[in-house]
């Protein structure tokens, strides 16, 4: 209850540009944690993620003195959406602002995103991999391309349990390369592809290959992500390493059509995608 009123109290302040000043806490805000020293007794510190003028996270951390609070660790999804943080002071016995609020700019970690030179290249057969890509695209923002084949796959083709059906004649062909209806106009603009795709039989579907051949994507960042049944994506990013030996291919990220928001951000993150970004 006492957070919906904080949520409230801090959604007002924002609407009505109401921000108090007062001189006694200090702040220290990076941008993975803020601080406050001088807090009064009975605190609540709040920090809150923007976009523009969007909130869009908001956590609280309780305390009296001291307050640090860690939002990438307690929000990482919302902190992947935000360019901009807020932090708030309040008395709880009053339910007032004591102190004025804070306000940083995370540049480093996302805002460099919305106009990033990366692209989101995909195949999905029935759904699960353009779910992820729609999710990735959520968090960096990065333009979208769906890898369309010229002939469709219908279910038939599809039915892997029949050695006969399409996709499982194009797997075991290692010179399959299933047409692509379109193009990406504007490569060289992109200096990282995120490369998604279903496994199939272990590794990555043959229009994958001709996507790959269709492009110079020497000197870019790859970062490979699919869905599966259950299968890893190791094998398919040793392949991608062998055949794209001119590009950077990262670690590869394996989900679901659910996976959460944080868990792509943690992959996203660990891989360089927003300083690659900020450098762009
Ligand atoms: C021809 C074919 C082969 C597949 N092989 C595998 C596999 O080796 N391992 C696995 O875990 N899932 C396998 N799957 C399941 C798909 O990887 C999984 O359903 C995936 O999420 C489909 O993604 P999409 O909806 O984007 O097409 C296969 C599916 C098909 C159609």
């Amino acid at each position: 209850m006492k957070k919906y009123i904080l949520i409230l109290a801090v959604s007002l302040m924002l609407i009505f540009g109401g921000c108090l000043t007062s001189s006694a806490a200090e702040f220290t805000v990076t941008d993975t944690t803020a601080a406050v020293t001088d807090a009064p007794a009975d605190s609540e510190m709040i920090v809150a993620l923007y976009s523009g003028e969007t909130l869009t996270g908001l956590s609280s951390y309780s305390g009296s003195g001291s307050i640090t609070g860690n939002y990438a660790e307690d929000m990482p999804a919302a902190l992947g959406r935000s360019d901009s943080i807020k932090v708030f002071l309040w008395e709880l016995s009053t339910i007032v602002p004591y102190e004025d609020s804070f306000e940083a700019e995370l540049d480093e970690l996302s805002s460099g995103s919305n106009d990033s030179n990366a692209l989101i290249v995909y195949f999905s057969a029935t759904g699960n991999t353009e779910s992820l890509a729609n999710t990735i695209a959520r968090l960096t923002g990065a333009d979208m391309y769906e890898i369309v084949p010229e002939d469709p796959y219908t279910d038939e083709d599809l039915n892997y349990s029949n050695d006969d059906c399409r996709a499982n004649q194009e797997m075991n062909d290692p010179d399959a390369r299933p047409a692509i209806a379109g193009s990406v106009e504007n490569m060289d603009e992109y200096d990282t592809i995120l490369l998604g795709y279903p496994i199939w039989w272990g590794t990555m579907p043959r229009i994958i290959n001709t996507f790959l051949d269709s492009y110079d994507l020497s000197g870019k960042t790859i970062m490979p992500f699919c869905t599966s049944g259950s299968s890893g994506i190791t094998s398919s990013v040793t392949t991608l390493r062998s055949i794209c030996a001119y590009s950077n291919v990262t670690d590869g990220f394996r989900g679901t059509a659910s996976t959460s928001e944080s868990a792509v951000l943690n992959w996203l993150e660990t891989n360089g995608f927003y300083e690659a970004a900020s450098n762009s």
